[in-house]
């Protein structure tokens, strides 16, 4: 089984029986306000169970289940792109509002950005955020990845335009 860890923040594969605490920790308005309309809210026992199948025994692993101190508390991912992106991947995560501000996440995207340049066959991961997304901004910036654009306009959320900001962090050879 792929999994790896700092002492306090393990990332693992997920189990079925992790549907309902995801369920729990993804209905919240305050996560899914900074992710993509394909994050649902309300967010149902049913979109738990449905996300979480298509992950079940993923060879190579590439999303996982975060745990702090044990407890399951969040998602990372790196989705692979394909034709000419096919050595990028994009990179997403979230985890439930009540461990905001423990610095898991910037341990959590430390490790799955060490493993995925080690285990797939990438050389870049990269990823959009939200232009009032500061917290996750910070994150990316605290684990070495670049500010390298801003597309104005880019993106549509709850009926209003925003600004997207790219990062991205490249291999070293
Ligand atoms: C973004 C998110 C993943 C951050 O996770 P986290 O574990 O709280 O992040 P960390 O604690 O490792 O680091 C957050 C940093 O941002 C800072 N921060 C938090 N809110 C901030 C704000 N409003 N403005 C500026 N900085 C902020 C924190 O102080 C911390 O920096 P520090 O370590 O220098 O003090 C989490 O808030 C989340 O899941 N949000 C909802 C989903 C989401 O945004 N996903 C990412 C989409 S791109």
């Amino acid at each position: 089984m792929t999994q790896f860890s700092t002492p306090d923040v393990r990332l693992r594969p997920f189990v079925s029986a992790d549907a309902p605490r995801l369920a729990e920790i993804a209905n919240n308005k305050k996560v899914s306000d900074n992710l993509r309309d394909g994050f649902p809210h309300p967010y149902t026992l049913a979109d738990a169970e449905n996300f979480i199948k298509k992950f079940v025994g993923q060879e190579p692993a590439t999303v996982f289940a975060i745990e702090y101190n044990g407890e399951y508390v969040g998602n990372i991912g790196l989705h692979q792109g394909t034709d000419v992106y096919r050595k990028s991947a994009e990179i997403g995560y979230f985890l439930g509002e009540s461990y905001w501000n423990k610095g898991i996440m910037t341990q959590a995207v430390k490790l799955i950005t060490e493993y995925g340049f080690k285990n797939l066959d990438i050389v870049r991961i990269y990823t959009g955020v939200f232009e009032y997304n500061q917290a996750s901004q910070h994150v990316l910036e605290k684990c070495g990845y670049t500010k390298e654009a801003i597309l104005k306009k880019a993106i549509c959320k709850n009926g209003q335009i925003w600004d997207e900001v790219r990062y991205g962090k490249v291999k070293e050879e």
